[in-house]
């Protein structure tokens, strides 16, 4: 690889205001780096998509991440081919998992990089054998705790956390109740993921459906969406429930704060009176001590395909700011990634 040569990557171009826009990106071609001494030349072969992404993109990021800055790369996780290497650790060929972010190629120090050995489909390491399945990993055994016979309830039920949520619920033989944008991924969600039943949030009357699909009330609220859905589910939640907070992305494009009245009374009302456990999570917290657990169960499940993932492949680092947009609007189906390269 000579430096002489080109490679395109993807910018923050301006902040959005509400929803990103096509105009909040920019694409840039640039020389192919050197790496320097002890370092790791790079080609991007996937990338993954996530909505955490959206609160980089602010000003004001969320404490747990950082504000990128304008002209900026695109971050994001990666599963990348080892070009070039003066370092002992990798060689050329090797197959990594890295934090290259929205382009085509990038240099390490290593320290960064997580050797995936000879998988078979190296995208699974950014979805059902990597982050967003970890997070339903640890979100519902550890904060949700299902026990047999609870109904567990989450949205996004077909994307990367979701669908991994209901399936683990089924496993440890609680009732799996999804909801989903869509009869298509609703009927994906009950007959490929086996969760018990799968609501349109899209269709009118939500809350009534919910009791419907919920004759015993909710134990476990694994909270993906906020807004409407959570409304739907407040009132239908028994005493004692759970729900691991771990995200609300119907939100994330919100400038500020919807117009009232004031809900917070009657949020704590609810949590009181009903004794429920609400803890946010952020799953980087985790990966030291339930990492290697993680990889232990959830590799058992795919292989004995307990547990499967879709994957959304889109074609082109050029369309990841199409795909990105569309994944907060729910356009995506399934675990959301890019194929930058093909080997
Ligand atoms: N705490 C952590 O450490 C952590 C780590 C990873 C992910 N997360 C969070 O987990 C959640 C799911 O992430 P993911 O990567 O698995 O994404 P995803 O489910 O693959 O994609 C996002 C989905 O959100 C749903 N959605 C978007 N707007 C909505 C709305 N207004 N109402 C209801 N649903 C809406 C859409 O699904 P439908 O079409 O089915 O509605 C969309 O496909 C996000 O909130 C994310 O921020 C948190």
């Amino acid at each position: 690889m000579s430096q002489s040569e080109t490679y395109r990557r993807i910018v923050l171009a301006s902040r959005p205001k509400g929803p990103p826009t096509s105009a909040d990106f920019r694409i840039e071609q640039t020389s192919v780096p050197n790496a320097s001494e002890g370092g790791i030349l790079l080609r991007t072969l996937y990338l993954s998509l996530d909505p955490y992404m959206r609160g980089m993109m602010s000003e004001r990021a969320p404490a747990y991440t950082r504000s990128i800055a304008i002209g900026e790369v695109m971050p994001g996780g990666t599963v990348n081919r080892v070009v070039s290497s003066t370092n002992p650790r990798f060689k050329a060929g090797d197959l990594v998992l890295g934090n290259s972010g929205w382009q085509e190629f990038s240099t390490s120090d290593g320290k960064d990089l997580l050797p995936l050995g000879t998988l078979e489909q190296p995208s699974r390491a950014l979805g059902v054998l990597g982050m967003p399945s970890f997070t339903a990993y640890v979100g519902l055994l550890d904060i949700g705790q299902p026990k047999p016979g609870e109904t567990v309830v989450v949205a996004a039920a077909t994307g990367a956390v979701g669908a991994v949520v209901g399936q683990i619920a089924k496993l440890k033989g609680a009732r799996a109740v999804g909801i989903a944008g869509g009869a298509e991924k609703c009927k994906y969600a009950v007959e490929q993921l086996g969760f018990d039943v799968c609501l349109d949030h899209r269709e009118p009357d939500l809350g009534k459906r919910l009791a419907a699909a919920c004759p015993q009330g909710i134990d476990v609220y694994f909270e993906n969406v906020g807004g409407a859905v959570f409304d739907a589910v407040l009132p239908r939640l028994n005493v004692g429930a759970r729900i691991p907070l771990c995200g609300f992305v119907s939100s994330y494009n919100d400038e500020s704060l919807p117009p009232g009245p004031n809900r917070v009374p009657l949020l704590q009302r609810v949590l009181l009176e009903k004794r429920i456990r609400f803890q946010g999570f952020i799953i980087l917290d985790h990966y030291a001590t339930r990492f290697q657990d993680f990889r232990r169960d959830m590799g058992e499940w795919v292989a004995n395909g307990n547990v499967k993932l879709r994957e959304d492949i889109v074609d082109g680092l050029e369309n990841a700011p199409s795909a990105f947009i569309g994944l907060l609007g729910g356009k995506n189906f399934g675990k959301l990634v890019v194929r930058v390269a093909d080997n």
